[in-house]
């Protein structure tokens, strides 16, 4: 049924080949991939063992890879809600974890926009034990929308609940911005020669990194989620070099895993990192 309509401005991940492509390359791309999403599912796991059972809520699921580690380790949810505005991402979810998972939990998908509060319209106040977003939110332009989407995330959260978001951390522009350029280079170099996409189809998905998404560096982000009512439980992160010229490709795909990082970085407004995790919990 949600082929049937597509929001506005779904964008790159809507368009032909992309969600057919997307896990054939995204964790050969991105070396630790794989390992943010067991350690996010750990987090959730270790944070469950002592909440009572509610909401799985993932923001922006694309294919689902996250909430499939997540409920390959626990059922302990009432229900799963996966939300994307792209349809065909969306199908690939569904066609990975159908309507039910192995304990009978039900799962809904939502097309929708993250802009959109219809997908927090389903859900009661506080009902939500993990609320997930892993390399989607940094689509968002403006601060006055993220700020909205977590104030919903806020609303719907429990309070023995986790909200984790996962992304790329730089600033609009300045140097961090020039490392996460040299960085998306390195990618863009890697997906043709190692033939995980055409020459066109890699220059599209360099287009789509460097014109849509929006960056914010760590202070920003950790700003934007107090003023929302949550606070930090958590930050562990694979960091950039401080330098451009430092920025190659043995440095990039030696990184296999993120790790803790420390209250300097946190508030370090020119740090760049391939991904930050931050969990976090209603204050
Ligand atoms: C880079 S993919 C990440 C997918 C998945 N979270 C993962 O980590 O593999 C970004 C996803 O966010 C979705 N997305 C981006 N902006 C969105 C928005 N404003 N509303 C809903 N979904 C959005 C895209 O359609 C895409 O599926």
């Amino acid at each position: 049924m949600f082929q049937l309509f597509m929001p506005a401005g779904a964008g790159y991940f809507a368009e032909e080949g992309v969600a057919a492509r997307y896990d054939a390359y995204i964790d050969v791309s991105i070396p630790f991939y794989r390992a943010t999403l067991e350690r996010i599912a750990g987090h959730v796991v270790r944070r469950l063992g002592k909440a009572a059972p509610g909401a799985l809520v993932e923001l922006g699921c694309g294919t689902a890879n996250l909430s499939r580690e997540v409920m390959r380790r626990t059922s302990r949810f009432t229900e799963a809600l996966l939300l994307d505005h792209s349809p065909s991402m969306l199908q690939v979810a569904r066609e990975k974890l159908g309507d039910r998972d192995r304990s009978g939990l039900p799962i809904r998908y939502h097309l929708g926009s993250l802009q959109d509060p219809g997908w927090a319209n389903q859900l009661e106040p506080r009902s939500c034990t993990a609320i997930l977003a892993m390399l989607t939110l940094d689509h968002i332009a403006a601060d006055g929308e993220f700020a909205g989407l977590l104030t919903n995330v806020e609303q719907r959260l429990r309070r023995d609940g986790l909200f984790v978001l996962a992304e790329k951390i730089a600033t609009q522009d300045g140097p961090s911005r020039a490392v996460f350029e040299a960085m998306v280079e390195v990618r863009h170099r890697h997906l043709v020669e190692q033939r995980l996409m055409t020459t066109a189809q890699a220059a599209r998905w360099r287009q789509h990194l460097l014109e849509e998404d929006h960056l914010r560096s760590l202070p920003h982000l950790v700003r934007l989620i107090e003023a929302s009512g949550m606070r930090v439980l958590f930050a562990e992160g694979v960091a950039l070099p401080k330098a451009r010229s430092r920025m190659t490709a043995e440095t990039f795909f030696q990184a296999s895993e993120p790790v803790a990082l420390s209250a300097d970085q946190l508030s370090d407004e020119s740090l760049a990192c391939a991904i930050a995790v931050l969990g976090c919990a209603v204050r």
